[in-house]
């Protein structure tokens, strides 16, 4: 043991436990307690986890006090100015930046692998006509694990790791596009692989048979930002769920779907959605003081979203650069004096000087403006997480990737308890009347 430790004393005994100080590269130091239940006879309570490092990786650091995401050493605002989505991908996969050559090579074996087999395409009319596309999305991406079984693909190896990367970055627009075309009933619109990943990804969602969809300038370059902006965040939940179903060795496309399910949560991925259906609520700016004292008052359940985050308590740095897209598209779309746009920025001036957010350090978050980007780009509420869920792909599988390539044990934690203490089993007959467990409308 290094002779940096923490001495734990308890004080029920007065028995004294060392553990291990850790030290990453940037950070806080850690406390390495694999052994507390060993030496101790006690479990580590956590909840949320909010003080628990569950890994370690060298891929994203967040310095949320002081407002700081890097990507593999890179800060994230250097990234959004001068990078592209892709890069970003290679960056966060590889652990650098690629040369022409390989970006080149990169972007080819993306563009080959973008359609879907046409099997799949089947699964979407199983689907309600009106299902949310978050539900398509979990449905189809985990299809994909029958089309990638393990019986032709060894994910263990380094090819089958890269065929499951490689698939996932590729087909996730053309899933997503998918999605939302069904959703309108329009016919679904084949890749074009000679476009960029963004303008891609825009020709899936907006052209038609009958109509080519010539997308601006500021629209492509706010939704690669947006795009590179929400890549990876760290062992958030959705990149923990993807990690604590990998770390049982199963099937990557299935461990996605997974994570796929946790971002569609209204306080991670679903935020942006949530960011637009409150401005409707609100609907004018003469409510926004009524909506403000109603996030206040703590016996009332309202949040506004897209402000606050577990991490971040000086700012959302990722907030920051995607104001800047956001107020640049919405000058150029017409809808910009749109009442929505105008209530957004209103809430949000007013929010920034208001002294309970500012003392609880409750700023926009990234998904704020997300959410407007995405409303001015045409999409409607319901296909925000979906974009979130593309651009994260690859902070998934590369964490997944990472995590297959170190000591890898399966997630188990632990509980504390307090349920009933062993008791004697009772016959049926002799049991006392008791109520039932479900509320009436169910029964
Ligand atoms: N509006 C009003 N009050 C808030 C808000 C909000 N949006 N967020 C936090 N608070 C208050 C909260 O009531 C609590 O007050 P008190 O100390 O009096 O109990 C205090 O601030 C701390 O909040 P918390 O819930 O303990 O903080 P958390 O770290 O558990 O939650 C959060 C973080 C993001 C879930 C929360 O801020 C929230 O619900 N925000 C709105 C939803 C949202 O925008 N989510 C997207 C997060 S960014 C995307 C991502 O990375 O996934």
């Amino acid at each position: 043991m290094s002779n940096k430790t923490l001495t734990i004393t308890d004080n029920r005994t007065g028995k004294t436990f060392d553990f291990e100080i850790k030290n990453g590269s940037c950070g806080p130091a850690v406390a390495d307690l694999t052994t507390f239940y060993d030496k101790t006879g006690m479990f580590v309570y956590d909840p949320g986890f909010k003080s628990t490092a569950s890994c370690s990786s060298g891929i994203t650091f967040i310095d949320g006090e002081k407002g700081i995401l890097l990507h593999r050493g890179y800060n994230i605002e250097d990234l959004a100015e001068n990078s592209d989505y892709p890069e970003v991908c290679y960056l966060l996969l590889n652990g650098d930046l690629p040369d022409l050559q390989n970006k080149k090579k990169f972007i080819k074996i993306l563009t080959h692998h973008t359609m879907l087999h046409e099997q799949i395409l089947r699964f979407y009319s199983g689907f309600r006509r009106d299902s949310h596309p978050m539900a398509v999305m979990v449905g189809i991406v985990g299809a994909l694990s029958s089309f990638y079984p393990e019986k032709t693909y060894d994910f263990s190896s380094e090819k089958g790791k890269w065929v499951a990367v490689s698939r996932l970055l590729a087909k996730m627009p053309t899933m997503a596009a998918m999605a939302y075309k069904y959703s309108l009933g329009q016919p679904f619109i084949y890749p074009k692989n000679e476009l960029s990943y963004s303008e891609n990804f825009l020709h899936m969602l907006f052209s038609t048979p009958s109509g080519e969809y010539k997308p601006s300038k500021a629209s492509v370059a706010a939704l690669d930002k947006l795009l590179i902006l929400h890549a990876d965040h760290e062992q958030n939940a959705s990149t923990s769920t993807v990690k604590i179903a990998g770390s049982s060795g199963a099937n990557p496309f299935a461990c996605v779907a997974a994570g796929v399910a946790s971002l569609w949560g209204p306080a991670h991925g679903g935020a942006n959605e949530s960011v637009i259906r409150m401005l409707n609520i609100i609907g004018d700016e003469k409510n926004i003081s009524q909506f403000i004292k109603k996030a206040k008052d703590i016996n009332d359940p309202f949040r506004l979203m897209g402000f606050g985050h577990r991490v971040y308590k000086s700012h959302d740095p990722r907030a920051n650069v995607l104001r800047k897209y956001c107020h640049d598209l919405l000058n150029e779309v017409e809808s910009f004096n749109a009442p929505l746009f105008k209530l957004a920025t209103k809430l949000e001036e007013i929010a920034l000087n208001d002294e309970y957010f500012i003392k609880k350090q409750l700023y926009p978050n990234v998904d704020f403006y997300s959410g407007i980007i995405l409303k001015a780009l045409g999409l409607p509420e319901s296909m925000f997480t979906v974009i979130f869920a593309v651009a994260r792909t690859v902070g998934w599988i590369s964490q997944w990737k990472e995590m297959t390539e170190s000591e890898n044990r399966i997630s188990r934690p632990r509980q504390l308890y307090n349920g009933k203490e062993i008791r004697q089993f009772i016959k049926i007959n002799k049991r006392k009347k008791n109520e039932s467990m479900f509320p009436e409308h169910i029964e």
